[in-house]
């Protein structure tokens, strides 16, 4: 998708790959940019807003783990800035101590943003259609043990951003679903991993994670957004130290239908 003049709604704005992808959008263009997170980054926004006067930059305030709170927050930015073109879901916690949390956040959050925004976007409906990408992990492509709870949320992300890329979907919404699985990336997310381990006694694990290597969160922002101009729906990209690698999926299963 060109991306210049489009309005954008991204959840999670201020984490450590959001205020990345934040300035990606904006050194593309967008006309809008509506970041939606629990708690307002006054000098991120002011940052921004300063660099790019031509954009309208708003903050909504939002806790994920609540649904009247995703659906005022997608009410407020539609009286903001009138449609929105592109959903990026990028908020994210990972504390294997934190179970219901960690759900409600990485995936139960997703999806209810996912089935909020549709309506307003629903191309059957009056809406333009757009782009929904959803932040996975490497977590959600391979079983991660030091963190399953947190793996075992971002395979949901996977499967459940896969499922709704179905073309049957697409057709009826035209809307285009991304998946984004970052790897290890220099941000709060990952520090002390060893405190945010599934189980006490498997902390060296988590100490072991915290030495392999890593990428910064500007080099993961640039491919993300990259992909948000050039990925295809249903692609499942992992971004891992700088690279930018397309996955692929073997059919497990399908269904016998009778003649
Ligand atoms: N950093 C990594 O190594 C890494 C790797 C793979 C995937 N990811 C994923 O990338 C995304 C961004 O992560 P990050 O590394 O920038 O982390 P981060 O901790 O810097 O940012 C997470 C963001 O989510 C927001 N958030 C958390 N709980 C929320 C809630 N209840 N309601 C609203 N917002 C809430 C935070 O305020 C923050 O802005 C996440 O989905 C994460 O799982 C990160």
């Amino acid at each position: 998708m060109d991306l210049t003049g489009k309005n954008v709604i991204y959840e999670g704005g201020f984490g450590g790959i959001g205020q990345c992808c934040l300035r990606e959008f904006l050194e593309r263009g967008v006309k809008s940019l509506v970041i939606f997170d629990l708690q307002e980054n006054a000098n991120i926004l002011q940052e921004l807003t300063s660099s790019y006067p031509e954009a309208q930059i708003y903050f909504v305030p939002f806790d994920i783990t609540d649904k009247n709170s995703i659906t005022e927050a997608f009410k407020k930015a539609v009286e903001k800035i009138g449609h929105f073109d592109v959903l990026v879901n990028g908020c994210g916690l990972m504390d294997d101590t934190k179970v219901e949390l960690m759900i409600n956040i990485n995936l139960m959050g997703l999806i209810h943003s996912t089935l909020t925004a549709l309506p307003y976007m629903d191309k059957s409906n009056g809406g333009r259609g757009g782009l929904i990408i959803n932040i996975s992990s490497v977590a959600g492509l391979e079983p991660t043990a030091v963190v399953a709870v947190y793996s075992a949320a971002k395979h949901g992300v996977t499967a459940f951003t896969r499922a709704m890329a179905s073309p049957h979907y697409y057709k009826h919404f035209g809307v285009s679903f991304i998946t984004i699985c970052p790897g290890i990336t220099d941000t709060n997310l990952v520090a002390n991993p060893h405190e945010k381990a599934t189980f006490k006694f498997a902390e060296a694990l988590g100490a072991r994670l915290a030495t392999a290597e890593r990428q910064s969160p500007e080099v993961c922002a640039q491919n993300l957004v990259k992909l948000a101009e050039t990925g295809k729906n249903g692609g499942v990209y992992m971004l891992d130290l700088g690279e930018i690698k397309e996955m692929t999926f073997p059919t497990m299963w399908a269904p016998l239908f009778n003649p």
